[in-house]
Parts: C-alpha cells; structure tokens; sequence
C-alpha cells in the first residue's frame, strides 16, 4: 500500500518529552496549576514518532488524544513527572515542553472548609527536572527546553539556556494568545545563532522542531 514518503530519519532513536501542566494538590480535591493545553509537546511527540522514533511522552493533566505511535505516561505533579523522567532514560534526546509547577504547597489530607478563612498555604520549591536531567550521568546527547516568556524573550531564553545547561531552548513569546491557542512563534537560542521562526500552527512549529533534532542527530553520529 502506498503510504507515502516518510523520512524515517530517527528510527533506533529514543526521544523523551514532556508536555502539558502539574497540578499541584491543595487538598484532595483543590490543585495549584500551570497554564498549558499540551498541545505543543503533543505535536513534538507525534512529530518525532512519525520520524521513526520511539517517543516517551511524560503528560501532565490535558484532554488531548495520544499521538500514533506514541508511548504516553500520565502523571500529575512535578515530582511524579521528575520520577516517570528518570524511569523512561536512557533517551538520545529529551525535549522538556512541560509547563512545571515551580512550587508546590503542603497539602492537607483532608478538604479545607470554606468556613474556616482563607488558608495560610506553606510553599517548597519543586525539583528543577531539566536542570537535573542536564546535570545528571544520564544526560540525553541532546537537551531541549522550552521558556514561555512575556518579555525580552531572546535573552532570557539565553540566560535560562546557560542556567540550566541544555542545548536548546525553544523560546516562545506567550505574551499574545499562545496559551491554549493554536499557533506558535517561537526562536531557537543554541550556542549558534538565534533562529527566529515565522509564527506559524503548532503542528508545523513541530514538523520543523523534529527535523532539526533528526539532522542534529545524524550530524553528531558521523
Ligand atoms: N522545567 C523543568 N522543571 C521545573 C521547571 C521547569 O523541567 N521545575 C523546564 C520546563 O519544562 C522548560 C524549562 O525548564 O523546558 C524552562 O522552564 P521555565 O519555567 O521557563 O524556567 P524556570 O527556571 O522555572 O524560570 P521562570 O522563573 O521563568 O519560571
Ligand atoms: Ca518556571
């Protein structure tokens, strides 16, 4: 059957991502949460699988189909996608799209009552997942990571690339409608030249992201 041509360019690759929000329990029925629809890393994922590669896709809480071809693990707070992260290695590439809870609070076991007032909520600093990853003996050949940025979009992303120690980092100015929306513009901050790409639907945005990681890939095999 014709299925059309198809680069299969990262076939016997193993490719990591994470996509979506945390939530962060207040109580058992109360959560501190992320903005993020996952669509973007959903679109990475499929991109990477349609590639040839075998993709690992750690979700946060979205209602998004599972891409063909991908292997999805749900979690829901940031300690548990760090943990489905750790699991999921050896990769050759990981490309972290999550929007991460930076902090979580000390949840009560039981639910708050309105009744008693607004409670006094105790906040810890979650696990940096990215920065681990990059530091960690496990480090996947190529890093990516992805900041969400209102202002002074390059540089901050320049500043977050060096800080946690990743490759790439994918920066998107959300300060339009990206949140939940279907498009994305996006520049890619290596240790080369900022690439500046044309906004554009987030599916297309991943069809190009995939590319550039299977050439990257190939190039460092050689
Ligand atoms: N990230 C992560 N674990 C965290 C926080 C962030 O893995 N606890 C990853 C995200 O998935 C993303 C990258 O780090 O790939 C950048 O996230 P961002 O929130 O922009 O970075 P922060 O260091 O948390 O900086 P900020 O103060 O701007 O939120
Ligand atoms: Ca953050």
């Amino acid at each position: 059957a014709a299925t059309g041509a198809r680069p299969a360019d990262l076939a016997g690759r193993h490719i990591l991502v994470t996509a979506g929000p945390t939530h962060e329990p207040i109580d058992p029925v109360r959560v501190i949460a992320n903005r993020s629809s996952g669509k973007q890393g959903f679109a990475i994922a499929g991109a990477l699988a349609r590639r040839g590669a075998r993709v690992s896709l750690v979700a946060g809480p979205v209602s998004l189909p599972t891409p063909a071809g991908v292997d999805r693990i749900d979690v829901e707070t940031a300690e548990q996608m760090k943990a489905a992260v750790e699991t999921a290695l050896p990769a050759d590439a990981a490309v972290l799209v999550a929007a991460v809870a930076d902090w979580r609070v000390e949840s009560a076991g039981s639910k708050l009552k309105k009744a008693d007032g607004p409670p006094q909520l105790r906040w810890t600093e979650n696990p940096d997942i990215l920065a681990g990853l990059a530091a960690s003996d496990d480090r996947p050949a190529l890093l990516v990571g992805f900041a969400a940025e209102t202002q002074n979009v390059v540089e901050a992303a320049k500043t977050k690339r060096l800080r946690k120690g990743c490759d790439w980092i994918v920066a998107n100015d959300v300060s339009g409608d990206v949140m939940g929306g279907e498009r994305n513009r996006v520049h890619i901050v290596s240790s080369g030249e900022v690439e500046s790409w044309e906004e554009a639907p987030k599916d297309v945005v991943a069809s190009r992201l995939a590319e550039r990681i299977a050439i990257h890939l190939t190039r460092a095999d050689r």
